[in-house]
């Protein structure tokens, strides 16, 4: 059987801008919002991803109409959710799917979702988001893989919730249930990235009252109707992040739709590594260091504002580039090194001890055969392929293509040999 992985021949000069599409993360949530209020919706900077594919065939599913406009712009027609069943099929080709329960919920009074279960990088339990919704007043059963959640009384009911970790996704379920509650919501200890910003602006827009955005403490006061709008979804901070890594490796390229304000933990740790950079007046990033005169530092991945875990494996290619050793202690998901084996094959000296990894710096990467675990590790993967003598094939590419718009177009129109061809397996 074939599937796709990228031959790239590496350490050709790179230079010309790459560009970040719209954030996927800010787009999945935003377009199962769509599933609480009935009416059309405009939206745009949608990246081209398989994901969102994967998430207009759900929402398709439960009864919406969804028409593509453009590359990036979506139109979407709620008459109504004809069917409350999110199925195990659809779910488990992607977790976010999970996110249709919240507005299931508020829109019909009933749901029934497939558990997503476990996934490469972690357990990933959906229990925060169940306790939340049983706090709004949602009887909640699990029977034969599927949660089926039911509103007592007709109506969801706000309450106070206080979340035991700041979960991206249990926030934003939280979110979408309460805005349309009878009463006031007050959500404690929320995630606060920028995503989740998104989500919130993105629902006031249509009528909304969230208070408290960004600030760890959400106060949602239940109106009784939404309206419909169009929006435009924030640029994908870590597409630009693992796009900036690949400005330090290379002299020459430039990155165009960073947003600094999301991404300070990550720049502040490149500014330790000796990193230093500029943005002109158009927004384009540019690098003004040069990559022999980085050093290692200690990375700590945690809950936005903090570093994000998922530029946890693009820093640390970077890392094995950097004078003297680097430490990455990874804090929210337990099973997410698994590109270091991959990148010891491409010549990295990584040693893993539970959750910490130590990585000593080398002069190069050797190009090898490697395989990517998530997308992220694939970021990583091709990042050390592009930076090899020699040609290196990352296989598995099926988890770059979830999460990095035309990724290998981009890099060849700056100058990467690289090119997507079959897999053997
Ligand atoms: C979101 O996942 C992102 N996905 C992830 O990006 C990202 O890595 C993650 O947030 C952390 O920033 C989307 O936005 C679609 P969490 P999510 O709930 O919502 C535990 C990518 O590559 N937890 O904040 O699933 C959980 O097990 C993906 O684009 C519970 O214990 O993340 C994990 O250890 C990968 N119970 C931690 O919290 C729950 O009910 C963080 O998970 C929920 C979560």
């Amino acid at each position: 059987m074939g599937v796709g992985a990228f031959k790239i021949r590496g350490n050709k000069k790179l230079s010309g801008i790459l560009e970040v599409e719209g954030s996927k993360n800010g787009s999945l949530p935003i377009f199962v919002a769509t599933l609480i209020e009935k009416g059309t919706y405009i939206l745009r900077n949608i990246p081209n991803l398989m994901d969102i594919r994967t998430l207009i065939k759900l929402l398709e599913s439960l009864g919406l109409e969804v028409e593509q406009l453009d590359k990036h712009s979506y139109k979407i027609v709620n008459n109504g959710i004809k069917n409350i069943e999110a199925s195990y099929e659809l779910v488990k080709k992607m977790r976010a799917s999970f996110l249709v329960m919240g507005p299931i919920l508020a829109h019909c009074g009933e749901a029934k979702v497939s558990l997503p279960g476990g996934c490469a990088i972690g357990a990933r339990p959906v229990d925060l988001h169940l306790k939340g919704f049983e706090a709004l007043g949602t009887e909640i059963t699990i029977e034969h893989g599927y949660v089926y959640g039911k509103v007592k009384d007709g109506k969801l009911k706000g309450d106070k919730i206080i979340l035991d970790f700041p979960s991206v996704g249990a926030t934003e379920n939280i979110i979408m249930a309460a805005v349309k509650a009878e009463g006031v919501t007050i959500i404690e200890n929320v995630a606060r990235e920028p995503e989740i910003d998104d989500l919130c602006h993105f629902l006031n827009k249509m009528g909304a009252k969230i208070e408290g955005i960004g600030e760890g403490k959400l106060t949602i006061t239940g109106v009784d109707k939404l309206y419909p709008c169009e929006y435009e979804i924030i640029p994908d901070r870590i597409v630009a992040g693992t796009f900036i890594i690949a400005a330090v490796m290379f002299e020459g390229v430039k990155v165009k739709g960073v947003r600094t304000e999301h991404l300070e933990s990550f720049l502040m740790k490149l500014q330790e590594m000796g990193v230093t950079y500029h943005i002109d007046e158009n927004g384009l990033f540019e690098v003004t260091s040069k990559l022999e005169d980085l050093k290692g530092v200690k990375v700590k991945t945690m809950p936005h504002p903090g570093f994000p875990t998922d530029l946890q494996s693009p820093i640390m290619t970077l890392m094995c580039l950097a004078k003297g050793s680097s430490e990455i202690t990874e804090t929210i998901f337990e099973n997410r090194f698994m590109h270091v084996p991959e990148l010891n094959r491409m010549g990295a000296e990584i040693t893993t001890e539970k959750n910490i990894a130590v990585i000593k710096g080398i002069d190069k990467f050797s190009s090898a055969q490697v395989m990517s675990s998530d997308l992220r590790a694939g970021a990583a993967l091709v990042l050390a392929a592009l930076k090899s003598e020699g040609e290196s094939t990352v296989n598995r590419i099926y988890h770059i293509d979830r999460g990095y718009e035309d990724l290998e177009i981009k890099l060849r129109n700056i100058g990467a040999d690289i090119e997507r061809v079959k897999e053997e397996i």
